[in-house]
């Protein structure tokens, strides 16, 4: 086992100090389109909805309603500089940049420069991508640029957003990392938005599992990174067990915009990111407390209470394991029988195969209860991992010693400013608020979100529902209305598939399990052809696009890909690896058609959440 922790040199402990946690609805009336009045007396309704939509918005409190009243004098003000930049040649767009770039060197505010900049990055990425950012658009980008969070609904072009921000917070050279959740969000948005930074001469990095460390500094070294937060976790971890300074590979952090942000910063906001180190080699009591364990009772040997997740011997366990293991004390500090054999009731009881973990390969892989995704690599402390191991007769691994651990919540604390983007942050407003200070700003939708959004539907009993759901299924798929249906487990998702086989019905399936996983983005991506029904837990395609029909670009895509892997992955200075069309629009409420969200409803596709 290593102990670096403790070597490291004064300046990089220094450093390290200095980078330590810092204490530690519509758019309503906007979009509505004059139309030709066919009866005097309704001449100036659209002018009238207008208004009386504003007013309702206002009146009801509508967040979205205030957002855009705040930014909408800087968005008036970027629109005045568009014919302008228009008129500008490629080069003279670049010059642009070192302009600004100067100024901030020169001592000028960000803010100072924001107007401008906005409106350089809207004209370039209209130039290189065929997509002009929409007016909300900019006005998210401001949200980010403040250090807050915008909540943008799903399809509204996060994606492009951060390249606003990201331009701006990064002509001052200090460099901007734009966070996803996966590999593949991040090679998408580093190869694609990417190309908007390089055409302005600014460098853009990528920094993907696997990297050499001189690939991950040179990542870092860039204008703007695209990475993930585990892979910058990560090399924060690694960073801080460096024994020289040749061996960072980050530099200091200055902003940070952190898409899917409630996933990164919620839900996994207490996942501790650990560098372990292998300690002795593991111990056959593992074995002989899962044996224990497997012949006890519940109730008699020992109880369990499953809020707490934890479990006590009772005497009458007390004693027949001693019995079994012929032994006096089972708290005996040199052999600790009573740890092992918890672990194993635990692992038993607790830990259930296909809900908190699966087996891949000879390995138990723990699953996220909340949003079933694997997490591979991960393991249980204090010898639960083994315990499980021994129940499964896998071969079990060495236990581990820590070596450096940090959460997400104190790692993203250590960014001087922090943005964030997601489509649901209104339900987590109090934690963004009081854990990282961060405020939620709601931006309204580009268009009128045209997805009906039904009521939640209650049940009394789980047979009831289930009825329910295999019915409503069964009643939209005859339609050919393709049928997303997201649910929380593995086994919840295994359970509908049942039901589904039941009727006859054929389905996709994507859940935690690896044979799916694979095809992740491949499976979402195909979810709006006709008639097609795929069940997935809320794990699924983040960032896939659904199309109704089918996304045939995607699927294009992936072959493209998966035939010139090593050449797109790292993509040269200049090199264009795909582009994405302009497809008149930001889709409204994602499925680019009217659509139906169903909590446990009916017309085009539906949506249920379980
Ligand atoms: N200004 C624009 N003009 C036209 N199309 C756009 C524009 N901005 C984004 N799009 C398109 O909208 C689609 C959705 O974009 P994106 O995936 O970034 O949305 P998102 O808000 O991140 O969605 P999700 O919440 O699902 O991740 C993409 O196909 C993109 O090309
Ligand atoms: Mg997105």
């Amino acid at each position: 086992m290593s102990s670096v922790a403790s070597c490291q040199t004064a300046s990089l402990a220094a450093r390290h100090a200095m980078r330590g946690a810092r204490s530690v609805k519509k758019p309503t009336g906007v979009s509505a389109k004059p139309v030709r009045a066919t009866r005097a007396p309704l001449k100036c309704d659209a002018f009238l909805d207008k208004i009386k939509a504003g007013l309702e918005g206002v009146m009801k409190g509508d967040p979205s309603v205030k957002t855009q009243v705040r930014y909408q004098p800087r968005v008036d003000a970027i629109n005045a500089l568009e014919s302008a930049m228009k008129q500008l040649s490629d080069d003279q767009l670049r010059a642009k940049t070192k302009e600004l770039q100067t100024k901030v060197r020169s001592g000028a505010e960000l803010d100072s420069l924001l107007v401008e900049s906005f409106a350089l990055v809207r004209e370039a990425s209209s130039r290189v991508l065929g997509l002009r950012p929409f007016d909300v658009q900019l006005i998210g980008g401001m949200i980010l640029h403040e250090g807050q969070i915008a909540e943008m609904r799903t399809g509204e072009g996060k994606t492009l957003v951060s390249a606003l921000p990201a331009f701006l917070n990064a002509l001052g050279g200090k460099g901007v990392h734009v966070v996803t959740v996966n590999d593949y969000l991040a090679r998408r948005d580093a190869e694609w938005i990417g190309q908007i930074h390089k055409f302005l001469g600014m460098r853009c990095g990528l920094i993907q599992s696997g990297m050499s460390d001189a690939e991950r500094r040179d990542g870092y070294e860039s204008d703007v990174t695209y990475v993930t937060n585990s892979e910058l976790g990560f090399d924060y971890l690694r960073d801080n067990l460096a024994q020289t300074p040749a061996e960072l590979v980050l530099r200091d952090f200055n902003f940070c915009v952190i898409d899917e942000v409630d996933s990164i910063l919620i839900d996994e906001a207490r996942t501790p990111l650990i560098i372990s180190g292998l300690a002795d080699k593991p111990s056959e009591r593992y074995v002989q407390a899962a044996k224990i364990a497997d012949a006890f009772e519940k109730e008699f040997h020992y109880t369990v209470d499953e809020k707490q997740k934890s479990v006590l011997l009772t005497e009458e366990g007390y004693e027949a394991a001693e019995e079994l293991l012929q032994v006096t004390d089972l708290y005996d500090p040199r052999t600790q029988w009573a740890l092992y054999i918890i672990n194993a009731i635990k692992a038993k009881d607790l830990q259930i195969k296909n809900v908190s973990y699966i087996i891949k390969g000879k390995e138990v892989v723990i699953v996220d209860e909340f949003t079933g995704r694997t997490m591979e690599g991960r393991r249980w402390s204090d010898g639960l991992h083994q315990a499980v191991e021994a129940k499964e007769f896998l071969p079990i691994q060495n236990e581990t010693v820590t070596i450096a651990s940090v959460t997400y919540q104190a790692f993203f604390k250590s960014f001087p400013k922090l943005g964030g983007m997601t489509g649901t942050a209104e339900t987590e407003l109090t934690e963004f608020n009081n854990i990282y200070d961060l405020q939620v700003q709601v931006v309204p939708t580009n268009r009128n979100v045209q997805r009906d959004d039904s009521q939640d539907v209650v049940f009394r009993s789980e047979s009831g529902k289930w009825n329910a759901v295999r019915q409503e299924i069964a009643r939209m798929h005859k339609k050919g209305r393709p049928v997303l249906v997201g649910t929380t487990s593995v086994e919840r998702s295994e359970q509908i598939a049942v039901l589904l086989d039941e009727e006859g019905i054929t389905y996709e399936l994507l859940n935690a399990k690896p044979e799916n996983v694979e095809r992740e983005s491949e499976i979402v991506a195909q979810s709006g052809r006709k008639g097609s029904v795929t069940i997935a837990t809320n794990m699924a395609g983040r960032g896939t696009d659904i199309l109704l029909g089918g996304n045939a670009e995607f699927m294009a895509r992936l072959r493209v890909r998966e035939l010139l892997m090593p050449r797109v992955v790292m993509p040269e200075e200049g090199d264009i690896a795909f582009e994405k069309k302009n497809l008149g629009g930001g889709k409204e409420g994602k499925w680019r058609v009217k659509g139906t969200a169903l909590v446990l409803s009916q017309i085009p596709p539906t949506l249920f959440y379980l």
